[in-house]
């Protein structure tokens, strides 16, 4: 039995940074299920698959070869194809593809068995835009995680800065804002709030902040006793 919690939301809300914490002091499995969709995304550049061809994105989830591997410093790692794709994997243009290849119903679905597999004992941390309302509908926690679109792109902005990618400010926020609405839009699992998930604004929390009301959450949930910080 895996006990399951959800991290929805945005681009830029903390899901990964809080999803990562979490399931290190839980000791639970994490899905990046983002990351998934970066790979597809990727697997159909490569393969000169259009992003409009739904036939071919089909295929290529079903069958492409990906791994994930956390180094023995503790970083996480993507292989496509035996090929490290990390950085290119984080990349905002890589985002963008991801998001237009996850806005097809019938790929969403032939994802969706590789992202359940993923909830072994003792338990995951599922962090997504529709972990809480389609994968993952039984979840014992499902946590809505937001900001402000300004305080997404400043986050994306020094995250891609320290990561040394050239980008602009502006330009960033108008990718965070059409990234969102093509998310929160599409008909297929759009990004919305899980019946049941509790819902917190990160905009003026800090991390430290959003660790103590999550875990403070699963003990109210009766899914722990106590938890020492
Ligand atoms: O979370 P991340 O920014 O890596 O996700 C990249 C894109 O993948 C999102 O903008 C979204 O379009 C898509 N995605 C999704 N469903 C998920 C996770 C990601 O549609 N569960």
């Amino acid at each position: 039995m895996a006990v399951i919690i959800t991290i929805d939301g945005p681009s830029g809300a903390g899901k990964g940074t809080i999803s990562r914490m979490l399931a290190k002091k839980l000791g639970f499995h994490y899905l990046d299920s983002g990351a998934l969709y970066r790979l597809l995304g990727l697997a159909a550049k490569r393969h000169n698959v259009d992003t409009g061809n739904t036939k071919g994105l089909i295929t290529l989830a079903e069958h492409m070869d990906i791994r994930f591997d956390i180094t023995a410093e503790g970083s996480f790692k993507a292989l496509l194809e035996g090929e490290d794709v990390t950085n290119t994997m984080r990349t905002e243009n890589t985002a963008v593809l991801a998001s237009q290849v996850a806005s097809h119903v019938n790929v969403r679905a032939a994802l969706l068995k590789r992202q359940q597999h993923f909830a072994t004992a003792p338990g995951l941390i599922a962090d997504g835009r529709d972990m809480g309302t389609v994968v993952f509908p039984d979840a014992e926690l499902k946590i809505y995680l937001t900001a402000s679109t300004e305080e997404r792109a400043q986050r994306r902005y020094k995250e891609l800065l320290e990561k040394g990618e050239d980008v602009s400010l502006p330009a960033l926020i108008e990718q965070v804002r059409s990234r969102d609405e093509r998310d929160m839009g599409r008909d297929a699992s759009p990004l919305k709030p899980a019946e049941g998930a509790v819902q917190l604004d990160t905009s003026e929390l800090s991390v430290q902040d959003v660790m103590d009301t999550v875990l403070n959450l699963t003990v109210v949930k009766g899914l722990f006793k106590s938890i020492h910080r």
